[in-house]
This record gives structure tokens, C-alpha cells and sequence, in this order.
């Protein structure tokens, strides 16, 4: 991987949409100038799953990196599992499946991976400097200055983890990414909802990067793709 680290090479934006949508409307476009877009401030953040992502100004990081070189991966949902490797390296903290930034029981970041035209897009959100969330979500976020006193500098905290996303190997399958993720893990015995409603507690992360978790006393599998939520 080959992204630019030095800021002055990305497209950095005071406000915008999303990083995701912005990074997206310019690949349909042809209008890429680089290949990382990060704004100061997201007044309409995306999560996975259709989820809202809040990422407010001066407190958050958002970026989203176009991954052009890896057009047509034939598992593009590693990559996403390989940014959040490359953050955790950076940031310290855990990981839990499929690719969420845990700190002290709490979430502190995710991953959004999305496919256009064949080309992975990945965005990458953390909480930087929140005091407190909002009602809703106090008791399951965190960011990193609550966990430790800042200042935290979006710029710099996104350039060190992109030169760690510099550092993935070439990914074929789960096994090139998983003795990297096992540092970091923090999903066995989480309980997760599947697709079909079930509740699941995780068991392990199986060949190709899917969940595998028992429910209702029986074995299943999860594709990162079409997972649900991590409860
Ligand atoms: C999750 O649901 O855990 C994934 C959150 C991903 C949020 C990031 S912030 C930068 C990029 N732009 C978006 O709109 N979403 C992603």
C-alpha cells in the first residue's frame, strides 16, 4: 500500500458531508486530486449498516482513503479489517469483529468499507476529543481524550495510522492479516445479533475473515460483508 502520509498531499476539507460520500462523487467524476480526503468537521457522517456517524468539529478525525491500486480485490472487506490493524497499531487500543476501535469496553472508532466501480473506499472515523457523547451512546463510546489527556491533532493521528496501513502486507485471505488482528482482538465471547435476529457469541474469526459464533447451541458463520451489528 502506497497512500500519501504527509498531509499536504491529501484533500483536506473545513466541512463536508461525508469524507465517504465527497471521496466517492469525485472517483464517479474523474476529479481525484488524492487518493485521502479528511474534513474537519462531517455534518452528515455515515456509519455501517445505514448508521449515522457523528464527527464533530475539532473533536473527531474522518478521512476516507481511495484504494485504486486494489481494484477488483476479491476480498475487499480485509482491507477495511486491515485499516482497522493499522489504527490500532497507532492508537493502542482493541479490535472487535469486523472492524470496530475498542478502548476500556468502549467504541472508539470504526470502519466503513464500500465498493465503487470495483475500487475499495475506505473511511476511517475516531473520536478524538469528546468530553461526553450524547445521552444515547455515553455508555458505549469513548474517545481519546477521555481515556487519556490530549490534545489529539486529526491530522497527525490520521498520517500515523495511514503509514501503518503502509505497512499491510499483500492480502489474499484472513490468514496474511490475522497474526496482526490477534494482537488486538477483543472478540471472542462478544455477543453480536445476526442477520436472522439471533443473538450469537463470538467464537473466533474463521478463513476468510467471517465471524464464527454459536447460537441458539449451534455453530454459525458470518460474513464481514453482510454482517449486522456487534452488540
Ligand atoms: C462504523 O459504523 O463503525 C463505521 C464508522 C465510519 C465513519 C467514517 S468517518 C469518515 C468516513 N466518512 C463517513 O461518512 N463515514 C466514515
Amino acid at each position: 500500500m502506497n497512500l500519501p502520509t504527509d498531509s499536504s498531499a491529501w484533500l483536506v476539507l473545513d466541512s463536508v458531508d461525508s469524507t465517504q460520500d465527497h471521496a466517492i462523487r469525485l472517483l464517479r467524476e474523474g476529479t481525484m486530486t488524492s487518493p485521502v480526503v479528511l474534513a474537519h468537521e462531517q455534518t452528515a457522517g455515515k456509519g455501517r449498516l445505514g448508521r449515522s456517524w457523528d464527527s464533530p468539529r475539532g473533536e473527531s478525525l474522518a478521512l476516507s482513503v481511495v484504494l485504486a491500486e486494489h481494484k477488483d480485490h476479491s476480498r475487499p472487506w480485509l482491507l477495511g479489517m486491515a485499516m482497522a490493524c493499522a489504527a490500532a497499531a497507532a492508537l493502542h487500543c482493541r479490535l472487535r469483529w469486523p472492524n470496530d476501535l475498542y478502548l476500556g469496553g468502549k467504541k472508539l472508532g470504526g470502519i466503513l468499507t464500500e465498493v465503487v466501480q470495483g475500487i475499495p473506499v475506505i473511511g476511517i472515523g475516531v473520536n478524538l476529543g469528546q468530553k461526553e457523547f450524547p445521552s444515547e451512546i455515553a455508555s458505549k463510546a469513548i474517545s481519546l481524550v477521555q481515556h487519556r489527556d490530549g490534545p489529539y491533532d486529526a491530522l497527525a493521528i490520521g498520517s500515523k495510522i495511514l503509514a501503518q496501513f503502509n505497512r499491510t502486507p499483500p492480502l489474499h485471505d484472513w490468514a496474511d492479516l490475522a497474526p496482526v488482528w490477534d494482537m488486538f482482538d477483543d472478540t471472542l465471547g462478544k455477543n453480536y445479533l445476526l442477520p436472522s435476529g439471533d443473538e450469537a457469541k463470538a467464537i473466533g474469526i474463521g478463513p476468510h475473515g467471517e465471524l464464527l459464533c454459536t447460537a441458539n447451541g449451534e455453530a454459525r458463520t458470518v460474513l464481514a460483508a453482510g454482517a449486522i451489528f456487534g452488540a
